[in-house]
């Protein structure tokens, strides 16, 4: 999980690079693209292992997933248009969100997943 978590703020950053450095927006829609997909086999990835875990969470943390699915769906269209500024605002948003959402949702489940293992016992 923390693998595809840093995979996540690499992507976030590289697009943040490419909007400041003027890249080509063929360059930038490379990179959104990608962004997009890892983002969305991650959360696929976390509600899976939620649901196989039967955890009580499971609502409060997909409803974050979903603001930033909901975000990114707003703003693709924008960026794949050459809207700059859309990049920047997304690119920011993406930075707080997955601050929050790591250090606390996602260790959250994180540690109910461990608890779930270690409760099995012989
Ligand atoms: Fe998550």
């Amino acid at each position: 999980m923390d693998d595809e978590h840093r995979t996540i703020f690499q992507a976030t950053g590289e697009l943040q690079n490419a909007l400041h450095n003027d890249a080509p927006l063929f360059e930038v829609q490379e990179i959104l693209h990608r962004l997009i997909s890892i983002v969305e086999d991650h959360f696929a990835h976390e509600e899976k292992l939620m649901r196989g875990a039967h955890y009580a969470s499971f609502d409060w943390h997909r409803q974050q997933h979903n603001t930033a699915r909901k975000r990114l769906r707003r703003y693709a269209p924008l960026i794949e248009a050459g809207d700059h500024q859309a990049g920047t605002e997304l690119t920011e948003f993406l930075t707080g969100w997955l601050e929050d959402h790591t250090s606390v949702t996602d260790r959250m489940l994180g540690a109910h997943l461990r608890n779930q293992e270690r409760s099995f016992i012989r």
